[in-house]
């Protein structure tokens, strides 16, 4: 076996994405009021994901204050691109709109409020990407939801899969013909927890 790169998480630390003065302060606002952000390894896995994709709608389930937002409309570069992200709390939704204008996304971003099941009845779709990271425990209700609302061949991403919250849906979408899928366990700095999973999982049906 070759040789592999000694103390492998230390090296992977040095390795943390540049971003702006913005993101960078909205990470710090995070940690003081302990806001769950995905920080800037995974937000910069989202902007590849959107970029690669040539997405021209994108859903987010899970706002909080924009951050992972700003990554998912940066990527998009399709004249007339869209990404709606839906936020149960109201004042947040407000941050998030504040924080994407800020951005220079506010004319192709629609931040919706309300309970994500509720919400995802009243969107048409499709979709080309979905971004999931609300409550653990909702992955697997609204799993049904966003397979309506996916193009056959787009990609469903779910954060903190290493949840507890989560067993059941990797658990379903693992043996679902609908989808499929991979569940990485990774070392991920600055993310919350650094030692999560994410899932990947293409619509197939
Ligand atoms: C982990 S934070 C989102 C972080 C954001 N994606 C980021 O990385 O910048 C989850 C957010 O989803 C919201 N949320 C959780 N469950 C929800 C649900 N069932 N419907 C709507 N919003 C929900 C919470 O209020 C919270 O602001």
């Amino acid at each position: 076996m070759p040789d592999m790169i000694p103390d492998a998480e230390t090296y992977f630390r040095g390795f943390i994405p540049p971003r702006d003065e913005l993101l960078i302060e909205l990470e710090q606002e995070a940690q003081q009021e302990h806001i769950p952000i995905v920080g800037p390894v995974v937000g910069e896995f989202l902007y590849i994901l959107a970029k690669a994709m040539n997405c021209k709608a994108i859903l987010e389930l899970g706002t909080a204050t924009g951050y992972s937002a700003i990554y998912l409309a940066g990527g998009i570069s399709n004249p007339g691109g869209i990404l709606t992200t839906i936020e149960r709390d109201e004042a947040m939704a407000a941050r998030a709109r504040e924080n994407i204008s800020r951005a220079g996304f506010a004319d192709r971003v629609e931040v919706r409020v309300g309970e994500v099941a509720e919400v995802l009845e009243k969107l048409e779709g499709p979709y080309d990407l979905i971004f999931m990271d609300i409550e653990k425990e909702d992955y697997q209700k609204t799993l049904s939801g966003c397979h309506s609302l996916l193009r056959l061949g787009g990609l469903l991403v779910a954060d903190n899969v290493a949840f507890l919250g989560a067993s059941e849906f990797n658990q379903t979408i693992f043996t679902d013909n609908h989808w499929r899928c991979v569940h990485l366990y990774s070392l991920l700095p600055n993310h919350s927890p650094e030692k999560d999973g994410l899932t990947l999982a293409v619509r197939i049906e």
